[in-house]
């Protein structure tokens, strides 16, 4: 571990149902699997609010459930405030980012945001797709590049 501090993320998506949590939920485990539960804080949050309190969409929390993810996040919108309580803000795409962008309080704080896709090496991919309206195979595959970018978001951490 390089520091002692403790690293606190927070995953951000358009409805805080879907993506995001996803990210959490499989961060969070990851986080888990390697003992470091007092390192890491995970959270997620949307920048529509029309979701809020809502467990994620019951189409990714099968999917998750299938790999060993069990999902229990409330949905909540992101808000300028949750800046200054997060070392890094993770958009799942471009109009996440942007949006970020004109929400961070500060320069210092829009230097949090990050792409999550900028964390993929293999699928040469450069965004998280919104699996909304999409079939299962959405699902599957956001959970693929979920998976990979959490993987290197911890070890580029740690
Ligand atoms: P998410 O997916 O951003 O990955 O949570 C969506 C969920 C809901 C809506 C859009 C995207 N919606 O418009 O209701």
């Amino acid at each position: 571990m390089s520091t002692n501090k403790i690293h606190k993320i927070l995953f951000v998506c358009l409805g805080n149902i879907c993506r995001s949590p996803a990210a959490q939920g499989i961060f969070e485990s990851i986080v888990e699997k390697n003992n470091a539960s007092d390192r890491f804080e995970a959270d997620s949050a949307g920048l529509y609010s029309g979701h809020r309190g809502q467990l994620p969409d019951a189409r990714m929390r099968r999917a998750a459930a299938a790999r060993g993810y069990g999902l229990i996040h409330r949905a909540r919108p992101v808000s300028s405030l949750d800046f200054p309580d997060f070392d890094l803000v993770i958009a799942m795409d471009d109009e996440n980012y942007e949006a970020l962008m004109h929400l961070a309080p500060s320069v210092e704080d829009s230097r949090k945001i990050k792409r999550m896709a900028d964390y993929l090496t293999s699928h040469g991919i450069s965004y998280i797709p919104d699996p909304y309206y999409m079939g299962h195979d959405g699902f599957e595959l956001v959970l693929d590049l979920l998976e990979e970018a959490c993987s290197n978001l911890y070890r580029s951490i740690v």
